[in-house]
């Protein structure tokens, strides 16, 4: 061991079986505190799969988890949540019509006075929201309008200040810029700066290595279940993370194809 503190997480050689399909082999990787690891691959690589593995959904067939350097078995995404593993879907597990400070504390709601006396603090939860958002720099005009009003990238950038607020050490994202256009996308990779500008371990699913490679300290790129290497930002450019992700000499063969005839 070096002096170098334990990564909050850890993959080694992890796998995992659906059946017969292998969904992962040999998969190793780090999620450091204030660091961003970003998780690549195209369309069934095994991504929703690997968060599934680390948010304690699903146990690995193979391999070891590690939380602070001891291994963990997370027996249920109750247990990793407990152990302050967040996870935001792409479905947000939000209620469109409900306000943006009831959203916020859904299922985790202020209480105010005991026994029979104990009631919901509406003026808390409202101050609290505007407060937490106001951190992140997210300028919400008014906590009480339904969150159906946000944009995607707003709401992506609501449940990231409500994982912090609610004490994540590692938050991980499915795919939070996928339906979004540049800008929106753009919003929300600055949440996902601030958040690991105050210390959270952000796992990044994406299949958009503009999207990664800026934010990203850390890059696994993932294959049909396998793992293409696990690089630190000074190891890999944008262009090759691409070429990765493409399958290299595939994209260069399809590029080939895609020309014009000599005339
Ligand atoms: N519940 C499941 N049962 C059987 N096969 C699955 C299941 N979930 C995923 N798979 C398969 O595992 C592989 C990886 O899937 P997934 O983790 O969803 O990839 P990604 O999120 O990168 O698209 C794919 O071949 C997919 O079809
Ligand atoms: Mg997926």
């Amino acid at each position: 061991m070096t002096a170098e503190t334990a990564p909050l997480l850890e993959l080694r050689d992890v796998g995992k079986d659906y059946g017969s399909v292998i969904a992962l082999d040999g998969i190793s990787t780090t999620v450091r505190a204030g660091e961003v690891t970003c998780v690549l691959g195209d369309n069934g690589a095994g991504k929703s799969t690997l968060i599934k593995i680390l948010a304690g959904v699903h146990r690995a067939d193979r391999g070891q988890l590690l939380l602070d350097g001891r291994p963990a078995d997370f027996g249920s995404p109750r247990e990793a949540l407990d152990a302050g593993i967040a996870t935001v879907y792409q479905d947000l597990a939000m209620i469109p019509l409900m306000a943006i400070w009831r959203n916020f504390f859904l299922g985790a709601e202020p209480t105010r006075g005991r026994g029979p006396f104990r009631r919901f603090d509406a003026a808390r939860a409202k101050d609290v929201t505007r407060r937490e958002l106001a951190a992140m720099g997210i300028d919400i005009r008014d906590p009480d309008q339904p969150v159906g009003t946000l944009s995607g990238g707003e709401r992506q950038s609501v449940a990231i200040a409500r994982a912090v607020h609610f004490g994540a050490r590692v938050l991980i994202l499915d795919e939070p810029t996928s339906a979004l256009g540049v800008k929106q996308a753009g919003v929300v990779l600055r949440y996902v700066a601030q958040a690991r500008d105050r210390g959270v371990g952000v796992v990044l699913i994406t299949h958009n290595p503009h999207h990664a490679h800026p934010v990203g300290d850390r890059f696994l790129v993932l294959n049909r279940g396998r793992s293409l290497g696990s690089f630190p930002k000074a190891d890999v450019s944008r262009d090759e993370l691409t070429r990765l992700m493409a399958g290299g000499a595939e994209l260069d063969q399809l590029a080939h194809e895609l020309e014009r005839p000599a005339t």
